[in-house]
């Protein structure tokens, strides 16, 4: 990808990463993702924004071949996939001096071994004089690591804001068009990185919503000239209140887990209740974060393997705990042979969400039918809760 053009005197770099299918060994990346620097010459200095992933190097460099002066490089996060780079071009402009918040200075030291003296910190609401452009740095601490911040740009009421507001997609797109694919890998991004943060992300929105905001570029995904696209879209996974919607996320072996997934999939549909249903052998842990964004109900179905959880089920319950989610109720359903203790250790890995553990339903063996009426109950449970507290329509 060559150096393009966002604006006068500011321009978008970086690599798009088609063929990445996963971040931190963890993440799946479905749509690839992409590296997003920037660069503003202004009248009398040049800033370069955030670099790219060390596997990346060779493309920024080539994008900055004819640049002949960079003064300052702007590290909103330490993490690699944006500071990576940063030695290199160091090395290109030996003059140049990183700017970073207090946080991310030692950050850079202990992943980077930068040396010290080659960066400076900057405070919240510190400014840099380019000429012709002003930066002004906002810290925004916990999105998603302590020592994050956003750059803003005031002449061109221009907002870089590094892994807020981003989205793993590969695309050639500039700027965001085709809006349900930039939607559904913003979610993504959100729900997989973000979720956990959401109330630090609600205080930094406000503080940038006193800021006017013509264009957000993010470090991933495209940029967005309509920036209440995205906006709007963070106000409302960051709300705390949950839609009526269900998860059932479940393995089945034999049958008999599934069963009950069936019944009690279809008398919540019934009711009216939003179902979103995982078999957790084939699903992509990315759907399922981002289902959980809405949730306002989780079931988990799992057979007993060794007397306990089925290990799918477990990790679900791990990933679950980890995002959380704005949950407010949870069960489990499921099977055993002789004895289990599946929902105990289901308790345990949800035990940092704040939700209402709804009575499980476990059955010996394949489902009869009193089983099946106690699906119907905690059908009716859901139903009742998600009514009292005001989710349905
Ligand atoms: Fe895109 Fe937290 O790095």
């Amino acid at each position: 990808m060559i150096r393009r053009k966002i604006k006068d005197a500011m321009f978008q770099l970086g690599a798009v990463d088609w063929d990445r299918r996963l971040f931190d060994s963890l993440i799946p990346l479905p749509d690839g993702t992409s590296y997003n620097a920037y660069l503003i010459q202004g009248s009398e200095k040049t800033a370069l924004l955030d670099t790219v992933d060390p596997a990346k190097t060779d493309i920024i460099m080539e994008q900055l071949a004819d640049v002949a002066e960079v003064d300052y490089i702007v590290a909103h996060h330490a993490e690699q996939d944006h500071s990576g780079s940063i030695p290199h071009i160091l090395a290109k402009y030996p003059d140049a001096t990183v700017l970073a918040s207090p946080k991310c200075k030692q950050m850079l030291i202990d992943h980077l071994h930068l040396p010290e003296n080659k960066i400076k910190t900057v405070s919240d609401g510190e400014t840099i004089s380019l000429g012709s452009h002003t930066l002004e740095f906002v810290h925004t601490p916990w999105v998603h690591w302590p020592e994050t911040m956003c750059t803003y740009v005031r002449e061109e009421k221009a907002l870089f804001s590094c892994d807020l507001f981003g989205a793993h997609l590969a695309t050639s797109d500039l700027f965001a068009q085709d809006d349900e694919r930039v939607y559904e890998a913003a979610k993504r991004y959100y729900a997989e990185i973000m979720m956990p943060f959401r109330s630090i992300i609600r205080k930094n929105i406000d503080k940038l919503s006193l800021l006017p905001i013509d264009i957000i570029c993010p470090s991933h995904g495209p940029a967005y000239i309509h920036p209440p696209f995205i906006l709007d879209a963070y106000k409302d996974w960051i709300s705390e209140t949950p839609k009526n919607s269900l998860v059932v996320a479940y393995i089945s072996m034999h049958n008999s887990t599934r069963i009950l997934v069936d019944r009690l999939v279809s008398s919540c549909a019934s009711k009216g209740i939003f179902v979103q249903q995982f078999d957790l052998s084939v699903t992509d842990v990315g759907k399922l974060a981002i289902a959980l964004v809405d949730a306002a109900t989780i079931v988990l179905g799992t057979p007993t393997v060794h007397v306990g959880a089925h290990p799918h089920v477990l990790n679900a319950a791990n990933l679950a705990n980890a995002l959380r989610p704005k949950l407010k109720f949870a069960s489990v359903i499921g099977s055993y042979g002789w004895a289990t203790k599946a929902v105990e250790q289901i308790a345990s890995a949800i035990g940092a969400l704040k939700v209402e553990i709804i009575p499980p339903v476990l059955c010996k063996g394949q489902p009869l039918p009193h089983d099946l009426d106690a699906i119907e109950n905690l059908a009716n449970g859901i139903y009742d809760r998600h009514r009292n507290a005001g989710l349905l329509i």
